[in-house]
């Protein structure tokens, strides 16, 4: 395609489930089918020279969710980088997280950790795993940073840019919000950092969300109009 790619593309990678159900296999099996498509479009969004792909892989809302359900979503990332992190390092990938990390099983976390530090030299795509993230929780943790810094004396005032910075994750606006499996909410995914995102909504299950798909949205965005507010 000839179009530039945003920067920062954030998606709720929604419809594991019924995607599994529709093929009469346990919910797992969608779970895992959904981490292969991690690998395909972080892949195609590096090739794209697209600069951060967050991705909601664990909610904090996600904790009521059977605990057999869970066990198996903490046991992905292990599955996952065992099979892909020397083809991440070799593409160039980075890869980060967001989220509260330590409440994860301490195998889980230490494997996440490890990706991170195994990549942390590469300078393509920033592949952020957003895990026991929820964007409220991001913004009062940020809110009592920047509470104390003031107290401190650390900063004479909050302003936007100096919130910002209290915020978990390193990276910048989102540009993209794209979510699959056809509901049209935002489920406490980066609040503040969607406040001027282009938001698409797909109909198709995360698994089946392929490189055609990601591109049709790539293409939807350059035709809105984004005015920030402005006049243009
Ligand atoms: C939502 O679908 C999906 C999740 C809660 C889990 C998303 C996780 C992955 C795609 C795997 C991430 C992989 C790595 C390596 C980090 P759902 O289960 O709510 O689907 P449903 O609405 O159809 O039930």
């Amino acid at each position: 395609m000839s179009f530039e790619y945003p920067k920062h593309i954030a998606i709720i990678m929604d419809g594991n489930g019924r995607w599994a159900k529709a093929q009469n296999k346990p919910r797992t099996a969608g779970h895992l089918a959904g981490s292969e498509n991690v690998r395909r479009i972080a892949l195609h969004a590096n090739r794209n020279h697209v600069k951060s792909l967050t991705l909601y892989a664990f909610s904090t809302e996600n904790w009521a969710r059977p605990e057999e359900e869970k066990n198996y979503l903490f046991k992905l990332p292990a599955i996952f980088f065992k099979k892909y992190i020397a083809e991440l390092k070799r593409e160039n990938i980075r890869v980060t997280y967001i989220g509260e990390i330590e409440r994860f099983p301490q195998n889980t976390a230490r494997i996440i950790k490890d990706a991170v530090a195994q990549t942390a030299e590469n300078t393509g795509l920033n592949l952020c795993l957003a895990v026991n993230y929820g964007g409220r929780r991001e913004i009062v943790t940020a809110a009592q940073k920047a509470a104390e810094k003031l107290q401190k004396k650390e900063i004479e005032e909050i302003t936007e840019e100096e919130f910002a910075s209290c915020l978990m994750s390193e990276t910048s606006d989102v540009d993209l919000l794209i979510r699959t499996s056809g509901e049209i909410r935002v489920s406490n995914f980066l609040l503040w950092q969607i406040a001027y995102a282009e938001m698409i909504f797909v109909s198709c299950a995360w698994p089946d969300f392929d490189e055609n798909q990601f591109d049709e949205c790539i293409c939807e965005f350059h035709h809105r109009n984004r005015r920030f507010g402005g006049l243009k």
